[in-house]
């Protein structure tokens, strides 16, 4: 496929991410190039999301964008990956008459051979069947190759010598809004000496953090050697590995949140003090509706449950506001919760209804612009609550994972108060603390990959400042 240059374009989580980096490789190892410049491309590939309407909605107003240019480049092809392809299935075409190309997440290491089959003008789709038609077998069968892909591609994750690993596919916890279960298949966790052998073979090539991935990371279960693993079992193992230094695990369901787990925070130096645990809401009556199968007492006491094992653990959270009859209480519910557990950061999102989601027999009655109201609310609470605990850090000297250069020096030395940042010592770097908190410091570029000792000075909103301290 020497004449093969594609592009990809990523909407979504960490989980496509990932899938953007096994895609590329599936694609140069059989000869395609992967270019920059969607201009240079003849192959136009994206990876969606469609957690979110707004995320569908900004993809095929994009791919709408290229009829022209499809009609000047016949030989273009446009192909639709990832979750928006398996939630629409047959119904793609219609949606997106030029894709000439489909394929569901767990397929990826299909593309190769559907560009082949749309250049000679076969149809070109590799899509699961939905979750009542199709038995585990169909969904487990692809995973085979996906794994191969995982192991072989080369480290290159979010940044320099830190790599993300598949830990659990799919989900079968089917919050009532939530589409990936939907569209990423049943839960499978992988085995115990794939994830190993990935993380053995990264941390030789250079890695130093690891990020386990997984919708429900913490519901990891497997058999092997005799023996049954969970996730807690699995990062013993891991933090093991030879010039490994943090591990993270991303994004934990707080029912899974075993005492066995959060004693990991404490017994496993590598574990990272860093938690996301997603709550959604803080209102009993929301959350049952939501079949998160907690109430907000629970939830709390699985934070606690980690902070007894680890004091100093930052915990970040995920909440959807306007969910189908969240009134101003449950609302009022959702920011005390966050006030009682000063979280270190969240994510807020408005709920936005998804097609076959069993939220949709409910109404979606909360106004858009009072789930904007809430939404910006609850999102300052949030910030404010997450910069008083970066400023509670402020004097500390803590281990930085340096990433490289500051992407945005300016804007990090405006949020210090407005005054330029010295850069004696080199160009402004950024990195993060154990917790996941950035930290802007000065220091030279070659630091990017290591861990060093930074003497915090200050805070400004939830970013720190400091000073290296060697
Ligand atoms: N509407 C709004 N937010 C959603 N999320 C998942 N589904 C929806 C939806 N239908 C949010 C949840 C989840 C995050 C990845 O996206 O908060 O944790
Ligand atoms: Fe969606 Fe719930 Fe699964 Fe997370 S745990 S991916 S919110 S169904």
């Amino acid at each position: 496929m020497e004449d093969v240059r594609a592009h990809i374009t990523t909407y979504g989580c960490q989980m496509n991410r990932l899938d953007a980096e096994l895609l590329a490789h599936a694609l140069r190892r059989e000869g395609a190039r992967v270019v920059a410049d969607p201009n240079d491309a003849n192959v136009l590939l994206f990876l969606t999301c469609s957690v979110r309407a707004h995320a569908e909605e900004r993809l095929f107003s994009n791919v709408g964008a290229l009829k022209a240019r499809k009609r000047r480049e016949p030989d273009l092809l446009v192909g639709i990956l990832g979750c928006t392809a398996q939630q629409y299935g047959d119904r793609l075409g219609e949606r997106a008459p030029l894709a000439d190309l489909a394929c569901a997440p767990g397929r990826l290491a299909e593309v190769p051979d559907l560009i082949r089959k749309a250049r000679r003008g076969r149809p070109a789709d590799a899509l699961d069947p939905t979750r009542t038609d199709g038995t585990r077998e169909a969904f487990v069968a692809p995973d085979a190759r996906l794994d191969d892909l995982e192991l072989a591609r080369p480290l290159g994750g979010p940044s320099p010598r830190h790599a993300c690993v598949t830990v659990v596919r799919g989900c079968d916890n089917f919050c009532a809004y939530c589409v990936v279960p939907h569209v990423r298949g049943p839960e499978r966790s992988r085995p115990p000496s794939a994830v190993l052998d990935e993380v053995r073979r990264f941390a030789g090539e250079g890695a130093r953090q690891v990020t386990f991935l997984g919708q429900a990371v913490n519901k990891y279960q497997a058999r092997e050697a005799g023996r049954p693993w969970d996730l807690a079992d699995l990062l013993a193992e891991a933090a093991d590995t030879r010039g490994l230094a943090r591990l993270h695990f991303i994004t934990n369901h707080p029912a899974a949140m075993t005492e066995r787990l959060a004693d990991a925070f404490a017994r496993v130096p590598a574990v990272c003090p860093y938690l996301h645990m997603p709550a959604q809401a803080g209102s009993d009556a929301v959350l049952r509706r939501m079949n998160r199968g907690y109430t907000a007492a629970e939830y709390e006491e699985r934070v606690a449950r980690v902070r007894r094992a680890r004091p100093d653990v930052a915990v970040a959270s995920d909440f959807i506001v306007g969910f189908p009859g969240e009134t101003e209480a449950d609302f009022e519910a959702t920011c005390d919760l966050v006030r009682r557990t000063r979280f270190a950061g969240g994510f807020v999102f408005k709920y936005s209804p998804r097609p076959g989601t069993a939220a949709e027999r409910y109404t979606d009655d909360v106004p858009d612009a009072e789930k904007r109201r809430r939404h910006q609310v609850l999102l300052d609470l949030i910030q404010d609550i997450a910069g008083e605990e970066s400023r509670a850090l402020v004097g500390r000297t803590v281990p930085v994972f340096v990433e490289g250069p500051s992407p945005n020096p300016h804007l990090d030395a405006a949020a210090g108060g407005g005054q330029a940042e010295s850069l004696a010592g080199g160009v402004q770097l950024r990195g993060r603390t154990p917790g996941g908190r950035i930290v802007v410091f000065d220091g030279p570029t070659d630091l990017a990959g290591e861990i060093v000792d930074v003497r915090l000075t200050r805070a400004a909103g939830v970013t720190l400042f400091g000073e290296r301290a060697s």
